[in-house]
């Protein structure tokens, strides 16, 4: 089991946003977790980074205890993040961007680009332009190189759909089921675009309100019919 969370419970002051949710992932699995707005979504990615302490519960990561690690420890055992309406530095060119996901080890950089390049071409194209100058979709293609520069372990993507157009968001999540097929990394998606992510999971979760109502297969949520009616509905 590569990520183990048992009973997470994170709460923002007296508010609990997140009550005793358990989930696991495994080596080389795509997993997803569903859910509307103000579900719990990020909350939960952001526990697991790191950047929002965990009330009560358990976070393992190959069966080490990371539930108090600072998000730096995490980051360095591999775990990586694309946020929510990830930005990239937009004073900085798009390769100096890059560079920063490496935290600067150019020798490492220059390892990996031909493989991101390969999977965002046009990031080579635009390698010395700064990063405002990139739409937002092209920005949101930065922010997931960026995070696959550093060989992570397990990646976890918030939302990355968001704000994309239809077309360009099915190319992201195929991107991300190769590097999950292909190069065998292990990858969360916490997604309110409930169908997309399903159809390139292995499995899936349903976060409602802070709790985790149903999970099973990718196959099985999609044809589960309180999936469809309340997450696949309008789609
Ligand atoms: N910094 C904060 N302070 C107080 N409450 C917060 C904070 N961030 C989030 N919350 C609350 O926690 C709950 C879960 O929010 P969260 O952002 O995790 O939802 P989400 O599932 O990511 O939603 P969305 O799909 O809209 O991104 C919501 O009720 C939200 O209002
Ligand atoms: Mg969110």
């Amino acid at each position: 089991m590569l990520l183990e969370v048992k009973d997470l419970c994170v709460s923002y002051g007296d508010i609990e946003a997140v009550h005793g949710i358990s989930f696991k992932i495994d080596q080389g699995e795509l997993v997803s977790i569903i859910g509307a707005n103000g579900a719990g979504k990020t909350t939960t990615l952001r526990a697991l980074m790191g950047l929002q302490p965990v009330k009560s519960g358990s976070i393992f990561f190959e069966g080490a205890d990371i539930t108090n690690l600072p998000a730096h420890k995490r980051a360095r055992m591999g775990i990586r993040t694309v946020p929510e309406r990830a930005r990239c530095f937009p004073q900085l060119s798009v390769y100096e961007n890059l560079q920063m996901g490496v935290y600067g080890i150019s020798s490492k950089l220059k390892k990996e680009l031909d493989s991101i390049y390969e999977l965002f071409p046009i990031l080579q194209e635009r390698s010395r332009q700064s990063a405002s100058t990139l739409s937002g979709g092209e920005q949101q293609q930065l922010a997931i190189a960026r995070a696959l520069v550093s060989s992570p372990r397990l990646l976890l993507v918030d939302e990355v759909s968001m704000g994309l157009m239809p077309k360009l968001a099915t190319q992201v999540f195929e991107v991300l089921r190769a590097l999950n097929k292909d190069k065998g990394l292990t990858i969360l998606l916490v997604e309110q675009n409930a169908l997309s992510s399903l159809n390139v999971s292995d499995r899936g979760y349903v976060l409602e309100t802070g709790n985790i109502v149903i999970e099973g297969t990718a196959s099985e949520l999609i044809k589960d019919e309180r999936v469809i009616e309340s997450y696949l509905g309008i789609q």
